[in-house]
């Protein structure tokens, strides 16, 4: 990452808020937690733990200004988030996971999640994402098998599944090898519900 990629991200620039038809989307707080894994096991079920993804975050904390939610009213409805990695030599993001509530799904609240966390991401002058998805909703933001073919992360996935996005061209074109988790360790503990 260059200097004036990381000097944005001491100060980021962004707009907080964006609002539309009542949702707003902005970044996470410390008091979406409890909401947002409440929403992501709805999503998810418990296996969302299994997941291979999971070991590249469990532990460290999502990057700086890449936690994004959608609130409706007192609601959260949708979270996004990025995390740092080395993805075979080369430094990019991991995506997600990305949901949204079976309330609000299907109103475009994903894709401006998207979006927002894509346009964020490129802006703070990251030059690649990865994730494990499905191919037919992420390749309308342009991932593709091409960019991540080269890589392996460190678990079973279905290689039809992992995708990636170069914001710079052949950013991922000599990335070869193991993913591996490179954010900021978080040792904070996630306070829910009994
Ligand atoms: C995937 C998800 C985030 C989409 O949120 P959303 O707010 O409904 O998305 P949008 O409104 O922006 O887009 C809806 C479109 O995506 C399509 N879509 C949703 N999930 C899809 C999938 N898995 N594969 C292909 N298309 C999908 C819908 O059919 C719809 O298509 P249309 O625009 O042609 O009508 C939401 O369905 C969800 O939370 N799913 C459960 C969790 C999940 O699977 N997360 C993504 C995997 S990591």
């Amino acid at each position: 990452m260059t200097l004036m990629a990381a000097a944005r991200m001491v100060a980021p620039v962004f707009p907080l808020v964006v609002q539309c038809s009542g949702v707003s989307l902005r970044d996470e707080r410390a008091g979406d937690v409890a909401a947002r894994e409440d929403l992501l096991d709805a999503a998810f079920g418990p296996a969302r733990f299994e997941k291979t993804c999971e070991r590249l975050r469990e532990g460290r904390q999502a990057a700086r200004s890449l936690a994004l939610v959608a609130a409706h009213g007192g609601d959260l409805v949708g979270t996004l988030r990025f995390w740092h990695v080395e993805a075979g030599g080369a430094p990019a993001l991991l995506l997600g996971p990305l949901a949204v509530a079976d309330s609000h799904r299907a109103f475009g609240l994903g894709g401006a999640l998207m979006r927002m966390g894509l346009e964020r991401a490129q802006a703070l002058g990251h030059e690649a994402v990865i994730l494990v998805g499905d191919e037919a909703y992420y390749k309308r933001f342009g991932f593709a098998r091409a960019p991540a073919q080269g890589l392996d992360l460190p678990g079973w996935y279905d290689p039809a599944r992992f995708l990636g996005l170069e914001f710079a061209p052949g950013a991922l074109a000599h990335a070869k090898g193991m993913v591996v988790a490179t954010g900021l360790k978080d040792r904070r503990r996630i306070a829910r519900a009994a």
